[in-house]
């Protein structure tokens, strides 16, 4: 009897998790996900390789800075990046709270950036990245390692990514904002459903990185 139970109990989680992910197959018709197992790594790793031209571009890299809280700016028609201009620090916040905020300039608009030189908005506060997300001055396998790392990307699963994605653009945030910049400056490569798209792959694709 106790033999029986024993048995019973050891198998019953096994058997319980093909139930599982089918059901959770079946309630997320939206994902954007293609199935996992369905990318191979070669093309995960493919897409990988875009992703990681959008992300170290100035238009992502620009406010995904270190702990030194100074944002970076690529002025339109400068070849070179460099600290922004009037010694603005973003201090620990982020948002300037210790100096100035960031959006004193940058007025939370929705409105379309146009101007050259012009501060540019988007439709929520402007401010950096929090630090844990750093790409500038790290290596592409660094940046890699550390979005597919829960504890180092705001806790986001492959799917959480691309859901990232999604919201930012239906707030108005600086994603999109990225392909729509203004002023004459310049774009990532592709186009924000490129992006996603790719994301997506090299989720699918188990989110390898080049060794
Ligand atoms: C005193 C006004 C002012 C404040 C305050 C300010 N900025 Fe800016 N910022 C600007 C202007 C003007 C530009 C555009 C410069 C240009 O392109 O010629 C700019 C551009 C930028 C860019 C570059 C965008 C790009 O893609 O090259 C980033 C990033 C940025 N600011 C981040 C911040 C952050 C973060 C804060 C708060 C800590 C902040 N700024 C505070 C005026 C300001
Ligand atoms: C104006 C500053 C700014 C710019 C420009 C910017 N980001 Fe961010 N980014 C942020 C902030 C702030 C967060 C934190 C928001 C959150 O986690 O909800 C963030 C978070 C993220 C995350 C979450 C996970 C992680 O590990 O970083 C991703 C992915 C991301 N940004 C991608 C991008 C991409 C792609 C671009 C360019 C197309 C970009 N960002 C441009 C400020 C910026």
């Amino acid at each position: 009897m106790r033999k029986a139970l024993l048995i019973a109990l050891l198998l019953a989680p096994s058997a319980a998790i093909p139930v599982v992910m089918s059901l959770a197959a079946d309630v997320t018709p939206t994902s954007e996900m293609p199935a996992a197992g369905s990318v191979g790594k070669t093309e995960g790793l493919a897409a990988w390789k875009r992703v990681e031209a959008v992300l170290t571009h100035p238009r992502c890299a620009n406010c995904h800075v270190g702990p030194d809280n100074i944002p970076i700016w690529t002025v339109a028609g400068e070849k070179k990046s460099r600290p922004h201009g009037m010694n603005i620090h973003a201090g620990d916040s982020r948002i300037g709270a210790e100096t100035i905020a960031c959006s004193t300039c940058h007025m939370t608009s929705t409105a379309p950036n146009k101007l050259a030189h012009a501060p540019p908005h988007v439709g929520f506060d402007w401010q950096l990245a929090p630090v844990d997300f750093v790409w500038v001055g790290k290596s592409g396998v660094e940046i890699c390692t550390q979005l597919k790392d829960p504890k180092r990307n705001g806790g986001r699963d492959a799917a959480g990514l691309v859901e990232h994605l999604r919201h930012d653009a239906e707030v108005n945030g600086f994603i999109p904002w990225a392909w729509n910049p203004g002023g004459g400056r310049e774009m990532p490569p592709g186009t924000f459903e490129d992006h996603v798209k790719d994301v997506a792959m090299w989720g699918a694709a188990g989110q390898p990185c080049p060794e």
